[in-house]
């Protein structure tokens, strides 16, 4: 049964073909169709949504086979509070994720799913997560009434008919439900963007490796493979079977000598991951490349050679718009000229797309994406906070030979960000693994438009904090115990571009101009660059980083790098509220590192400084 006018996929998987069948029986669609994930697919969902009104084409000679959604405008970025892990024990979801109990949860949520297709075409996405075949790699299948969704996922995952003939008769897959929730009577006309925003729940059942995903059409709540997928379900598999699923960007760094350093980078949502990952070196630094292999999500494994190595499971971006142009981030500018979808954004009067910051000149008339008419002149931006666009991986210009070797990139360092106006320095180095491991679980944040209603700022261990399928404290045990897993742990970084001065003014140029902090990292981990241990951890002295092309003033940098020891001890104090929620279970040495930060926030004087 297919609606869409193309035949669609076929499985002979039995477990898959009663999970079909089942949940037909339960949501009650007109129709099914299981995606090939072929283009002429991918094309016949999109001309369908033309003519629904939940997609605008864009103009052909500017940006090819390209795509505008506007979503409701109550469904705009993932909802934290709306997220349950449901596993079979509160402890073991942790005091930092909401919990219900599996069998509650299914009761609720089967009330929600009952007859929620009606009127709607159900699609059965088989996805993999890394590429097809490799040792790292997962195989998912998301059932989801959103069309949406699925041309998302196409761009997102590899996705079709590759991955029900890789999981074959009796092949095992993550089972990811997601529906919108807005069914239709019949004769009904569709809006242009249904969904059930009053009733959003994302479940995710990680005894079963189950997600359930119900009310929304946007990003991670409807992307199963993302966010509920490769990172709360893989996290718990990643724990119980020995590896890492992280929110990390992987970028290879080559300099003009031809070597070649990867490093993860990890910084919450909408704090700089994408730019990173396709960082333009500043001037002053010929020769150097910079290679992307990913821009959101990491799967890592200790190889036998005593290596970490990592693989991006997503095959696309889905990017911050808004602050993305030909000077900031050229790559990803590039990566979304062709064959992608844009949600959110602003559309110009010649039929293309216009966000905050992707040209210095705003135009002179737009649509917004409210889709009201906009003017330099407005109150509101032209597109949303959280715009994204989504296209493919192996479009950016700087993605690197290797993004979809099955073995994955080596991994030489680790880097840990966020978004500290007060306080932090620009850059530092860990003493040693564990005292790593702490530095990222200590790591705060300030708010951002990726969720909504988060605190103003907070602690966001590893960037985790909305993303860990289980205790937080288990995962920081379960870092600690992966740095024994190899024979030489790589070296850990903090770094914070977002530090302000006293008149709320970015004391450091950031994008392309990391490079200077990476230089020296990768230095680090090569054993060739100089640093000074401060209360905090090693850090760089002026001297220690490469200035050539930019000029930024010593004293400035002193002040950058600065840590006020008042500031200091109120940070470590306030990391054992922190502490406390996790009671027994949080690892023993991380008491002993507050006190010894503690201790070198005490020897140290007033103001630390270079
Ligand atoms: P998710 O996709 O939500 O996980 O986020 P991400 O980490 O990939 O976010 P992204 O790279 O899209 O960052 C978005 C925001 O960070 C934009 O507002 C950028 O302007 C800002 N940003 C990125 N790099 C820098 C930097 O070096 N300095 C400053 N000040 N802002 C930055
Ligand atoms: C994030 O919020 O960290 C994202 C976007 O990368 S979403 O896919 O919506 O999670
Ligand atoms: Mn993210």
């Amino acid at each position: 049964m297919s609606n869409i006018g193309i035949p669609g996929g076929t499985t002979i998987n039995a477990g898959l073909l009663a999970w079909i069948d089942e949940m037909a029986k339960l949501c009650k669609p007109d129709s099914i169709h299981i995606c090939d994930g072929s283009q002429a697919e991918y094309d016949a969902l999109c001309a369908q949504m033309v003519a629904a009104g939940t997609m605008i084409k864009l103009n052909e000679a500017k940006r090819p086979n390209s795509y505008l959604c506007r979503s409701d405008p109550r469904d705009v970025a993932r909802v934290e509070d709306r997220t349950f892990i449901c596993s079979v024990s509160k402890a073991d979801a942790g005091p930092t994720n909401n919990w219900m109990a599996p069998d509650e949860m299914k009761v609720r949520m089967t009330k929600l799913y009952d007859g929620c297709m009606k009127g709607r075409t159900m699609y059965v996405v088989p996805f993999s997560m890394g590429p097809l075949g490799s040792d790292i790699a997962h195989i998912g299948v998301q059932i989801t009434d959103s069309a949406y969704a699925v041309v998302n996922m196409k761009i997102m995952t590899r996705m079709g008919q590759k991955v029900l003939d890789l999981i074959g008769k009796d092949g095992e897959f993550v089972k990811c439900l997601h529906s919108i929730g807005a069914p239709l009577a019949a004769g009904q006309a569709d809006v242009q963007w249904p969904c059930n925003p009053d009733n959003i729940t994302i479940s995710h059942f990680p005894e079963e490796r189950a997600i359930w995903s119900y009310g929304s059409g946007y990003g991670g709540n409807a992307l199963l493979g993302k966010k509920c997928f490769a990172l709360r379900i893989a996290s718990t598999m990643a724990r119980d079977e020995g590896w890492l699923a992280e929110h990390m960007l992987i970028v290879g760094v080559e300099n003009p000598q031809g070597e070649k350093t990867y490093v993860g980078a990890a910084f919450p949502s909408a704090c700089g991951k994408t730019n990173f990952a396709m960082l333009q070196p500043p001037k002053g630094f010929d020769g150097w490349k910079i290679w992307t292999v990913g821009d959101d999500i990491a799967w890592i494994k200790p190889g036998a050679d005593g290596k970490f190595y990592a693989i991006n499971p997503e095959a696309g971006f889905f990017g911050v718009a808004p602050g993305t142009g030909a000077s900031t981030n050229a790559n990803a500018m590039a990566a979304c000229a062709s064959n992608s979808i844009f949600t959110n954004v602003g559309l110009t009067d010649d039929g293309d797309v216009w966000w905050e910051g992707m040209t210095d000149e705003k135009p002179a008339h737009l649509i917004d994406w409210k889709g009201r008419d906009w003017t330099p002149d407005s109150t509101e931006p032209a597109a949303h906070p959280n715009a994204r666009f989504t296209a493919p991986v192996s479009q950016c210009p700087s993605v690197d030979p290797d993004w979809e070797n099955p073995a994955g990139v080596p991994i030489s360092a680790f880097i840990f960000g966020g978004r500290l106006s007060k306080t932090m320095p620009l850059v530092y180095q860990s003493f040693n693994w564990a005292h790593g491991v702490y530095l990222a679980a200590t790591m705060g944040s300030e708010a951002t438009a990726a969720a909504v209603g988060q605190a103003a700022i907070r602690r966001d261990p590893f960037a985790m904090l909305p993303f860990c399928g289980y205790n937080m404290a288990d995962y920081f045990s379960h870092w600690l115990s992966m740095g024994r897993k190899v024979a030489n742990p790589p070296p850990i970084f903090r770094v914070n571009w977002f530090r302000k001065d006293a008149n709320g003014k970015f004391m450091w140029p950031g994008f392309g101009d990391n490079m200077r902090v990476l230089k020296w990292i990768v230095d680090r981990v090569h054993g060739r660059a100089q640093g000074v241990e401060s209360p905090f951890g090693h850090v760089p002295t002026f001297d220690d980083i490469e200035w050539k092309g930019l000029d930024y003033p010593k004293d400035k940098f002193q002040e950058l790098m600065s840590i006020d020891r008042e500031q200091g001890v109120v940070e470590a104090r306030s990391q054992e509220e922190l502490f406390d929620k996790f009671l027994h279970r949080l690892p023993g040495e991380f008491l002993a590192l507050r006190e010894l930060l503690k201790a070198r926030l005490w020897r140290s004087p007033e103001k630390w400084e270079l």
